[in-house]
C-alpha cells in the first residue's frame, strides 16, 4: 500500500495507480466528486457514483470514516489481503482519507459490461440461462467463495449483489467478488457455513436445487476435508428428509 498525503489527509493507493492518486490530489476531493455521475444502471444497489477520467471509469463509494467493521478503509486493506492471497476480487485501488469531511472515498475500476449476481436473480434471466451455462456460472462462483475460504477468510456479507459476472457469453467467464469490508479471517466452520447459508438464502427463489447442490459438490472439492464431512452430512441429512 503506497501513500500521499494531501492538505486534507491522506490518499492510499496500489502500485498502478500513482497517477490517478497524484491527480485525485491536485483535483481536491470536492471537485472530483462534484463530476461524478450516476450508474445508469437500475439493478445497482447501494450508493454507488461513475467517474470518468483519463485513467479510466472508476466506480466511487463513499462513507463516513469509522473505526468499525465496515468502512471504505477497510474494504480497501481487505482487498490487498485477498488479492495476495490468490482470490479474484475486485477492489477499491485508491482510497481517500479526508479529514475535513470526515469521509472516506474508494475508487475501483468500473467492470462496463458486468451484471451482478442481484441483476441475474432478481431480472429472472436465471430462469432463461442454458443447463450448461447455468452450471458454469454456479461452478465459478463456488470455485471463488472456496478459494476464499481456504485462504482462511470469511465474506460476512455473500450475497449475489456482491457478486459482479462478466463474460456470460464467451468462455472466458468470470466472477469477482465485491464489498469485503467485513471480511475477516476466520476458519471456523461455523463462520463458512453462515457465508454459504447467506448466498444460498438470497438465491434460492430462483436458483433450483439442483443448482444448489452443483455449488456444494463444486465447493466442497475445493475445501478442505473438515468442512467437506461436516457438510456431507448435512447433505445426507436433507436427503432422508425429502425423502420422508
Ligand atoms: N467495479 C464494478 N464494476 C461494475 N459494477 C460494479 C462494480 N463494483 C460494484 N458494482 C455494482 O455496484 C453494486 C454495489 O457495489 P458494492 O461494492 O456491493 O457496494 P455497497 O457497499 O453499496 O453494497 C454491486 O452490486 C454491483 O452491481
Ligand atoms: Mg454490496
Amino acid at each position: 500500500m503506497l501513500k500521499l498525503k494531501t492538505e486534507d489527509g491522506v490518499i492510499r493507493y496500489e502500485k498502478g495507480y500513482e497517477e490517478f492518486a497524484r491527480w485525485l490530489g491536485v483535483q481536491g476531493i470536492e471537485n472530483v466528486i462534484s463530476n461524478t455521475c450516476d450508474v445508469e444502471d437500475k439493478w445497482i444497489r447501494g450508493r454507488v457514483k461513475l467517474l470518468k477520467t483519463e485513467f479510466g471509469e472508476f466506480l466511487l463509494k463513499e462513507k463516513r470514516s469509522s473505526l468499525f467493521r465496515s468502512s471504505i478503509l477497510k474494504e480497501f486493506q481487505n482487498g490487498i489481503l485477498l488479492k495476495e492471497s490468490g482470490v479474484a476480487v475486485l477492489s477499491i485501488v485508491v482510497c481517500v482519507s479526508s479529514k475535513k469531511y470526515k469521509r472516506d472515498y474508494g475508487f475501483l475500476p468500473y467492470i462496463s459490461g458486468s451484471l451482478s449476481g442481484l441483476h441475474i436473480i432478481k431480472n429472472l434471466l436465471w430462469n432463461g440461462f442454458s443447463d450448461s451455462l447455468r452450471k458454469r456460472v454456479v461452478w465459478t462462483v463456488a470455485d471463488i467463495v472456496a478459494r476464499m475460504h481456504t485462504a482462511g477468510f470469511v465474506h460476512g456479507d455473500l450475497n449475489p449483489s456482491n457478486l459482479l459476472i462478466y463474460g456470460l457469453n464467451d468462455r472466458n467467464l468470470k466472477v469477482y467478488l465485491l464489498d469485503f469490508g467485513g471480511v475477516r479471517k476466520s476458519s471456523s466452520l461455523f463462520a463458512r457455513v453462515k457465508d454459504l447459508a447467506r448466498l444460498w438464502r438470497s438465491a434460492k427463489e430462483v436458483v433450483s436445487e439442483r443448482d444448489g447442490f452443483r455449488f456444494l459438490r463444486r465447493y466442497l472439492s475445493i475445501v478442505r476435508g473438515d468442512i467437506r464431512d461436516y457438510i456431507y452430512a448435512v447433505e445426507r441429512r436433507l436427503r432422508k428428509i425429502r425423502k420422508r
